[in-house]
């Protein structure tokens, strides 16, 4: 069995393989492809998460980062996914990994729909992105959080895996900072790597940003 798979199965999960979108819907949404769980085991040796904090996953997939970050740290989760094949399969996943978890209740919570319609909590402040979709959109959601951070100031993160430049392009207009890249040296693919920004409510003038 490899790896990912014995992962998978610790969490009574299944995770693997690539689903592609199909015709006009693949020019702007990213197939499905689960973060690798060694990506996964680096970020989180590098990037320190508090009990207080509220994960949300934009493009969750079938699910494999939101519950190896709920297993993990036991913070609220959250996850949006568009695909209605995959959102199903993030269902089955969700049951399992409850009911073998013993878990009658939890703090994880899936949206099927678009990530630029999630709804930002106030207590949302670490959002996650594995390149799920095209950069307009990425921008909307973006949008989105600086919203919610302005009317509820609070430090927030946001991760970036597999960066595209138009996303760091992104980025760079907001006032989240760039704090820290957490690379993967075994990958070939200097792509295959996150970027952490951090807005800082505190740290933040208008001045220091021009
Ligand atoms: C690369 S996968 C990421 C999987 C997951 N985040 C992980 O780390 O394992 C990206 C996912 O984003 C989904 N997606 C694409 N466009 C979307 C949109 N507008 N709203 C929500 N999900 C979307 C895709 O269907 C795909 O499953």
């Amino acid at each position: 069995m490899s790896d990912e798979l014995k992962r998978d199965a610790a969490l009574w999960i299944s995770t693997t393989g690539l689903r592609h979108w199909r015709g006009e819907d693949a020019k702007i949404y990213n197939r499905t492809e689960s973060t690798p769980y060694k990506g996964l085991d680096k970020l989180f040796e590098e990037y320190k998460v508090y009990e207080n904090d509220a994960f949300v996953d934009f493009g969750a997939g079938r699910g494999r980062t939101s519950f190896y970050v709920h297993d993990e740290f036991g913070i609220d989760v959250s996850g949006v996914e568009l695909h209605e094949l995959t959102f199903d399969e993030l269902m089955k996943n969700e049951e399992r990994y409850l009911r073998n978890k013993g878990l009658t209740s939890s703090n994880l919570y899936f949206e099927f729909g678009y990530a630029e319609n999630y709804k930002i909590q106030p207590q949302d402040t670490i959002f996650y992105f594995f390149n799920p979709f095209a950069s307009s959109i990425f921008q909307e959601v973006v949008e989105n959080i600086q919203n919610s951070l302005e009317k509820n100031p609070r430090m927030a993160d946001l991760i970036l895996y597999y960066p595209e430049n138009s996303f760091k392009r992104i980025m760079k207009k907001t006032k989240f900072k760039r704090i820290k890249t957490v690379r993967l040296p075994w990958k070939k693919d200097p792509k295959k790597k996150f970027i952490i920004y951090r807005y800082d409510p505190d740290n933040y003038s208008d001045e220091l940003a021009e």
